[in-house]
């Protein structure tokens, strides 16, 4: 990216593997981005832990300057359902990171996001989601005078031709917390979806971790390694040549959009039916009449997407 103005973003993250390709693309995208701070969320495991993996991620980074908050330490409304089949019982399994000497900075995620977004111009602040969305619902619920003043937000949620991956039907951060996932999609907020749709196009082969593991700084390397574990899970269930890489779809969106295509369309959650709770219902064909809520991204250049991750991961230390 030369010459166009940097993002300040939110980062709202529950880390998870993918979700640290993620935070090292933005990272090392930093002529693109500049990050006002993290907020951990409960989600792929528990918040103690998904603070703490944030605090490793930044220090193996060099970038322990960023101000990690704590989120909500559940969903809205139901229990916490978490993945540690998929992430290990630290939800960072694969690599041995030292715990971080820094410490999560004092109050709550959702103040955060509610004060930093009020302190700033309109439009300058924009939600990077790779997680579920249940900070970023209460604060908008808490203050609603925020929502016009976000830019927008980019989040990975969502699923429909490719179906569920916790549920037949449900998307893992959606079906954490499915009532913030429609307050978000309610909002008014510019919303960009980067649903399993596109995210199970992106899949991490042997060769594209191999090129991660060779690039001779510590977070490559780490990355691969860490990749190298959750890859099991879904390896086992689906068979591919390689494990979907989710998070990283949310920086390379807005790093290069052109990477991806989709369209303008509705999308909704179901939150009565115990058989499908947390299904994003997407009015791809525009059958309804109910308003566009969001881009919805149904498909992705994988090679284009793995260079990028390639070439922001050389920057890291
Ligand atoms: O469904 C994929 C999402 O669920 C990713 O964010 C992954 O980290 C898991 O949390």
């Amino acid at each position: 990216m030369t010459g166009r103005q940097k993002r300040n973003l939110i980062i709202l993250t529950d880390p998870g593997q993918d979700q640290a390709a993620a935070i090292f693309m933005i990272l090392g995208a930093s002529e693109a981005f500049n990050v006002k701070g993290i907020v951990a969320t409960a989600g792929n495991i528990d918040l103690s832990h998904t603070v703490n993996n944030c605090l490793k991620l930044l220090e193996l980074a060099g970038r322990s300057d960023i101000p990690v908050y704590a989120g909500s330490p559940r969903p809205i409304l139901r229990d916490l359902t978490t993945a540690e089949h998929v992430h290990g019982p630290t939800g960072l399994d694969g690599v041995e990171l030292p715990e971080p000497k820094s410490r999560p900075a004092p109050g709550s995620g959702v103040a955060f996001i509610i004060d930093t977004i009020r302190r700033a111009d309109p439009g300058e602040i924009t939600i990077c989601s790779l997680s579920p969305l249940t900070n970023l619902a209460l604060a908008l619920v808490q203050a609603p005078d925020i929502a016009p003043k976000i830019n927008s937000i980019v989040a990975m949620a969502g699923a429909y031709f490719e179906v569920g991956n916790i549920t037949p039907t449900a998307e893992f951060n959606v079906y954490v917390d499915p009532e913030a996932a429609q307050i978000v999609l309610g909002s008014g907020v510019p919303v960009t979806l980067l649903p399993l749709d596109v995210t199970h196009q992106m899949l991490s082969t042997r060769e594209r971790l191999n090129a991660m593991r060779a690039i001779g700084n510590r977070c490559g390397p780490a990355l691969a390694d860490m990749l190298t574990f959750s890859e099991r899970f879904d390896l086992d269930k689906y068979g591919w040549e390689g494990a979907p890489l989710h998070g990283p779809c949310v920086p390379a969106y807005m790093l290069d959009s052109e990477i991806f295509s989709g369209r303008h369309i509705n999308v909704s959650v179901e939150r009565g039916s115990p058989l499908t709770l947390g299904m994003t219902v997407a009015d791809w064909w525009q059958i309804t009449d109910r308003p566009k809520n969001a881009f919805y991204v149904r498909s992705g250049d994988a090679v284009r997407y793995y260079q990028l991750l390639q070439d922001c991961l050389k920057r890291l230390p």
